[in-house]
């Protein structure tokens, strides 16, 4: 905050500008300063509070219409008309040392920043606080004003694959999403638990079992878990199937053999055979086994799961990813399924119905329906394992939030758990009240059709593959890469995550590996080469950490310059904005924005090409600053930015 204070000082600001009762950081983001300049030169002329003003000012969508603006019906002055009154207060606006006069714009007021300050106040700050530039570690704080206040603690469950089922498209997104979500909550100064919710529970899981009883192979399980339980699983469901056509076979057989009197017992004994020995009888045997918590039965079943998880482990790494906490729907404890059931049925929120249980939810809002919390046979279900375990997370971790990261698929089974958990009242609407759904669109054409399943390690190595045909297309730029293998590896990741955080969550969008591993376009490829091209900039000027230090930022004088400066200042509040959209494509868009405008600025402010090594050092300077706000945008997406 003193040197803040000084560099004000020099450029003429007595005092740093911060307006009381908002959320001005002005030391991690210099156009806070401005906000709070602004509000404090206005609030004489409007007579409006200069907390109001400085928080119904918005950034621009476009450079050219300033870098930040006023719309002046939000001040709700009365007895004017908005335009005129613009022409007036901009008319109004004192001398500044930071800003230039305002332009009125029919409704708007657009401020633009002084080039010279700017610069002096904005590219330091990026030098100096380097990977942390941009993030502001308050916002996750109780109180974000008050240090001492203690950080708020979100739990972000995402990924949670099936064990034993492919990993499909909506399994990627969440695993991508969630990730980006813990790095932003981590960078707000939230205390951040990822965790990863299994689904390695429900009779199925004793088919898998028993499937590993007949074709299971050790050898296959510890060299390929994930692989080999699925082919297990296909193996053996398709052994059910057949053994469930057979039955409906010989029913109908039976059905037209009586209406010619004739002998049905052999056909009755295979059904009842079937249906006493065959796979699905033993299964339920073996799944009640588990359900009862039999040692042998729940030893195997751990294993799986343990193997699976070494597994997956290595898979999310590639991708930047860990858990906190490898939970699932097998580790709902009975205790606090029977707890809720209780508690639903002394509060009527459940009924009975046919021996089963329910809860009607349409009284409160019809689109719900009726949600089954018990089946006549007394098992529990996939809501009936998330209300469990819901209360459990929050009696570990006592979360101020937390994130549900599932397909909008799962809508209604979401929107049905908080709204039960609501209803149930007490602490379990307490722990609904901290609850957010973050949902998604598909990904179409990935479809994996039975048999050619695809897991996550599949699609990353095909992408890898792809991206790889793609570099070797540019020969000479192929033989400068060190290690080519692995930098496809990493530019095929990024081209797969950057096409999922291209748009809106909730839309749709199609795979299309062709234009995801392109350079050209907004693509993770394109991002990876502006990257690494800012990186040969550093090297080929052989800037050192004293010529950044000393650097003459006022040889920035070029309209590219400037202009680079003034998208590089928005970087702090494309943070902030994010936290509110809680959208990856907030990020994206400002990077793409940045980075095109580095491309149309490489000519015009060439290193290598400057008169003298000053501007040299100067511009070099710039593009040191500029790598530093690409690489942070990268990191929080989750991307591995790349130096070559
Ligand atoms: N395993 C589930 C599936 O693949 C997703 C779990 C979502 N999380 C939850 N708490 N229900 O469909």
């Amino acid at each position: 905050m003193e040197e803040l204070a000084s560099s004000l000082q020099k450029l003429g600001v007595s005092q740093v500008p911060a307006v009381e009762n908002t959320t001005a950081f002005p030391t991690y983001n210099q156009v806070d300063i401005y906000r709070s300049h602004i509000a404090e030169c206005l609030a004489p002329i409007t007579g409006a509070q200069p907390n109001i003003i400085y928080n119904v000012l918005q950034w621009t969508q476009t450079l050219d219409k300033g870098d930040l603006m006023l719309p002046v019906p939000a001040l709700r002055i009365k007895g004017k008309k908005p335009d005129e009154l613009a022409k007036e207060i901009a008319e109004k606006f004192p001398d500044s040392p930071l800003v230039q006069k305002p332009v009125a714009d029919k409704t708007f007021i657009g401020f633009f920043f002084k080039p010279a300050p700017l610069t002096q106040l904005v590219l330091p700050a990026i030098l100096k606080q380097g990977t942390k530039y941009g993030f502001n570690p308050n916002f996750g704080l109780k109180d974000p004003k008050d240090a001492s206040s203690g950080q708020k603690k979100i739990i972000i469950e995402f990924s949670s694959p099936n064990i034993a089922k492919p990993f499909h498209a909506g399994h990627l997104r969440s695993t991508i999403i969630g990730g980006f979500l813990g790095n932003l909550y981590q960078s707000a100064g939230w205390d951040v638990t990822r965790m990863n919710y299994l689904g390695d529970w429900g009779k199925q899981y004793g088919v898998l079992a028993v499937g590993f009883e007949r074709f299971g192979s050790e050898e296959a399980l510890t060299a390929n878990p994930i692989g080999h339980l699925y082919d297990v699983y296909v193996q053996v469901s398709k052994i059910s199937a057949e053994e469930k056509d057979r039955v409906k076979e010989l029913k109908e057989q039976i059905t037209a053999l009586q209406d010619k009197n004739e002998p049905v017992a052999e056909r009755e004994a295979e059904i009842s055979r079937i249906e006493n020995e065959g796979i699905d009888e033993e299964a339920r045997k073996y799944f009640k086994r588990m359900v009862d918590g039999e040692p042998d039965a729940l030893g195997i079943w751990r294993r799986f799961r343990d193997l699976s998880i070494v597994k997956y482990k290595d898979t999310y790494a590639r991708l930047n990813i860990w858990f906190d906490d490898y939970s699932g729907e097998s580790q709902v404890q009975n205790e606090s399924m029977d707890t809720a059931a209780r508690v639903m049925a002394e509060k009527g929120v459940s009924e009975e119905s046919e021996g089963a249980v329910v809860v009607d939810l349409t009284k409160y809002q019809k689109k719900l329906g009726k949600a089954l919390v018990k089946k006549k046979d007394g098992t529990s279900l996939y809501l009936t394992r998330d209300i469990g375990a819901a209360v459990e997370r929050f009696d570990k971790y006592h979360f101020d939030k937390m994130i549900y990261v599932v397909a909008s698929q799962q809508d209604l089974h979401l929107a049905q758990l908080f709204k039960i958990l609501e209803v149930m009242g007490g602490p379990y609407a307490e722990v609904s009240s901290r609850c957010q759904h973050i949902n998604f669109g598909m990904v179409l054409g990935m479809s994996t059709r039975k048999g050619t399943a695809k897991f996550l390690d599949d699609i990353l190595r095909d992408v890898g593959e792809k991206m790889h045909d793609v570099m070797r297309g540019n020969e000479g730029k192929y033989v400068q890469v060190e290690n080519p293998e692995q930098t496809a590896d990493t530019l095929g990741i990024s081209a797969v995550m950057v096409q999922d955080m291209s748009g809106k969550r909730i839309n749709n969008y199609e795979f299309d590996i062709n234009r995801m591993t392109s350079f050209e376009g907004d693509t993770g490829p394109y991002l990876q080469y502006a990257h690494a091209r800012l990186c040969s900039i550093a090297r080929k000027a052989e800037l050192s950490p004293a010529d950044l230090a000393s650097a003459d930022l006022s040889l920035l004088k070029e309209k590219h310059a400037v202009e680079v400066v003034r998208s590089l200042a928005q970087w702090p509040d494309v943070f902030v904005n994010t936290l509110k959209t809680q959208e990856p494509v907030t990020v994206l868009t400002y990077l793409f924005k940045m980075t095109h405008l580095l491309s149309s600025s490489y000519e015009q402010l060439s290193v290598m090409k400057a008169e003298n090594r000053e501007l040299q050092v100067a511009r070099a300077t710039l593009f040191e600053c500029a790598k530093v706000v690409l690489n942070n945008g990268m990191r929080l997406l989750g991307l591995n930015p790349v130096e070559r």
